[in-house]
């Protein structure tokens, strides 16, 4: 008899944009898995755009979602919870092996506490990472998550002395490599050109010809996007950058719904940029791999750039991922122009910091994963009693 006809389901959680990188390569390797049970996909609707959810589902491949808990924005509090009391019956009503989860967004804390709590196995992928900064809502995601998961997967190694100074067992913990990287990989292949991202928003396509090539800026952290003197600072440093090389801006809606808020959006016409809406996954990998650096408060685009070997200058005072500072091409900016004016021109002048490809970022970290996972809940099941020991 195999697993899937005597085991409850996996059941995979999504909730928002950069949970899609991760769950597409993870679905794809645990359904191709003959020793696991049946994978079900379950998206609570923190994402619920078209620019930001479906676009990239079809980019990615990832299949509809079996369940989609329809949660959508809200404040942190009424957010967490909506996911907790939708996913709940879900949980009761298909009895699964496991709950898988991945990243640090709502979505992942309350679907871990929800698990936990009617005692099922939770697997948190892209465990143990810390920026130490607790104002950052992911961080308490974070910590929560790696605290009550019972199996957590890392991307690198310093994970693994952060979850031991919280107490957590090294049992617990195995070191698989960067999902992320699975899903730029498979990408690369499909890439959206930029000339073509740009005509089709209608955006001026001379800004591409410069002969200094051209930047991509992302941001949406609270920290940078919320508070109307940093926006406005913000605004003014990529105004400063865009006289040395031209920009791209795909705006987040949170970032784009701020600018409009306070006024801010004839500050934002006077820089040399292409103001793009949110963008699909081939147009982002297309851009970002053909950018001459990046500007971003991203997490996920820290760790693109660094596998693409483009310089990113992080605008943020801290890192939850400092691999890419120490082996990759990321430097941590604060959000002060001659700073970064300084650190653009020495990227123009030589091309800025040189990486090299961390461990096991090599594209086959699901494989790992859903190998490693299948073999962990043979054991549970084998031993029960010891397992939840
Ligand atoms: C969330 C994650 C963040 C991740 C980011 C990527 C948390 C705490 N934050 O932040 O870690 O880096 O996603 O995008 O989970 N909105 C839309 N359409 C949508 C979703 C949101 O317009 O489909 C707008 C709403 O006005 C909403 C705002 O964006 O209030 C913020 O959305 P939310 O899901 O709360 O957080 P993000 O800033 O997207």
């Amino acid at each position: 008899m195999t697993a899937e006809t005597t085991a409850g389901p996996l059941i995979c959680v999504v909730g928002a944009r950069p949970n899609y990188m991760k769950m597409a390569p993870l679905l794809r390797a645990f359904r191709a898995n003959p020793a696991l049970p049946k994978a079900l996909l379950v998206h609570t609707g923190q994402h619920y755009d078209f620019a930001l959810n479906d676009r990239l589902f079809a980019d990615l491949e990832l299949p509809a979602p079996d369940v989609n808990l329809g949660v959508g924005s809200g404040s942190h509090a009424v957010q967490t919870a909506e996911v907790m009391k939708r996913f709940e019956p879900v949980v009761l009503e298909s009895g699964p092996s496991c709950v898988i989860v991945v990243g640090d967004v709502n979505s992942t804390m309350a679907c871990t506490l929800v698990a936990s709590k009617l005692h099922i196995p939770v697997v948190h992928v892209e465990a143990g990472l810390r920026s130490f900064d607790r104002a950052m809502p992911e961080e308490i995601n974070r910590v929560v998550t790696d605290q009550i998961a019972d199996l957590l997967y890392t991307t690198e190694r310093t994970a693994h002395d952060n979850l031991a100074r919280e107490g957590i067992a090294p049992e617990r913990v195995q070191f698989v490599g960067n999902l992320m990287i699975d899903s730029l990989q498979a990408a690369m292949k499909k890439a959206v050109a930029p000339h073509a991202t740009l005509a089709k928003e209608g955006a001026a396509l001379e800004l591409l010809s410069d002969p200094a090539g051209f930047g991509v800026v992302t941001m949406h952290r609270p920290s940078n996007v919320d508070d109307p003197a940093s926006l406005a600072k913000l605004l003014d440093i990529l105004s400063d950058v865009s006289r040395r090389l031209p920009l791209v801006w795909p705006i987040h809606p949170r970032t784009r719904a701020n600018i409009d808020r306070l006024g801010l959006g004839a500050q934002l016409a006077r820089v040399r940029m292409a103001c793009l809406p949110p963008q699909g996954y081939l147009e982002m990998v297309g851009l970002l791999s053909n950018a001459r650096l990046v500007l971003t408060d991203s997490g996920g685009v820290q760790e693109e750039t660094t596998a693409l070997g483009v310089p990113c200058l992080t605008m943020r005072p801290n890192t939850e991922r400092p691999i890419t500072v120490e082996h990759g091409t990321n430097t941590l900016v604060p959000r002060d122009g001659a700073v970064v004016l300084r650190l653009v021109d020495e990227i123009l002048a030589s091309g800025g910091k040189r990486g090299r490809t961390p461990e096991l970022w090599d594209g086959h970290a699901a494989g790992r994963i859903a190998d490693h996972l299948a073999a962990w809940l043979t054991q549970r099941a084998a031993a029960p009693a010891e397992a939840a020991a």
